[in-house]
């Protein structure tokens, strides 16, 4: 049985006093959730957010490839570490699209975090005209080989794939639960085709973009969607406990 995980990216928002106090009054409604729980926090307020988190899972938003170097305004997955961060979202749309971030540069973050035994979220997802012009099979399949290019199979296992169609994310358009599950299925699907059934049924695949409490139930019935990733819904602390519960 795959665990259900709900993680809410905050993107470039909450300051550290809002963090703190988001926190005071999330993280112990969220003791004995039936699923996993955790907000993905800016850089600056990760440690911060680690001292007021014991339910929560405190991820990061994005980390860099190299051990360390002269890479100035980037962060290593040792400093991460070193704060007790376990997940790390990497290849969001966002960066990709405003950032530079390559499948390429993704595969390397990808290797790194888990030879460093952390968990990955990988966010995949094609744009509004990848969709329009029926491609979205295409360009997930793409970008899922690229990002496991070189991972083993038992490393394989522990990544967490956040499946986000662009054309959704923040938009108020979510997919119909039934896109989002055939487009999860055909992730499965290129991971068994990669490893083999087994890292297939364990892989978790999370859908992203639009989700809020009036629709996750739908989406999270899906036999192939295992979470979500959200942006704007989970801001307000009522709104997130509305999410995991
Ligand atoms: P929204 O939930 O605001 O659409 O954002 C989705 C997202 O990008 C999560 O990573």
């Amino acid at each position: 049985m795959r665990k259900p995980i709900i993680i809410g990216n905050w993107k470039m928002f909450k300051t550290s006093d809002e963090t703190v106090s988001f926190l005071n009054a999330v993280d112990g409604a969220c003791q004995q959730l039936e699923v996993e729980a955790g907000v993905a926090v800016p850089f600056v307020n990760l440690g911060l957010a680690k001292q007021h988190a014991k339910n929560l899972i405190i991820a990061a938003q994005n980390c860099h490839f190299e051990d360390q170097g002269a890479f100035t305004g980037e962060i290593s997955v040792d400093m991460l570490q070193d704060l007790g961060i376990t997940h790390v979202v990497i290849g969001h749309s966002e960066r990709r699209e405003m950032f530079n971030e390559t499948d390429e540069t993704v595969n390397k973050k990808m290797l790194k975090l888990l030879a460093k035994g952390l968990t990955p979220i990988l966010c995949c997802g094609e744009s509004l005209g990848q969709y329009e012009n029926n491609e979205t099979a295409m360009v997930v399949k793409t970008q899922i080989q690229k990002a496991f290019k070189g991972v083993n199979l038992e490393d394989a296992k522990t990544v967490i794939i956040a499946y986000e169609p662009i054309w959704a994310i923040g938009t108020g358009k979510t997919a119909t639960a039934q896109i989002a599950q055939d487009v999860c299925a055909i992730i499965r699907q290129e991971i068994a085709n990669i490893y083999d059934e087994v890292v297939a049924n364990t892989i978790r695949i999370q859908y992203g973009g639009s989700v809020k409490p009036e629709n996750i139930k739908e989406l999270l019935a899906q036999p192939d969607i295992d979470g979500a990733l959200v942006g704007g819904a989970s801001l307000d602390p009522t709104s997130f406990l509305g999410l995991v519960k």
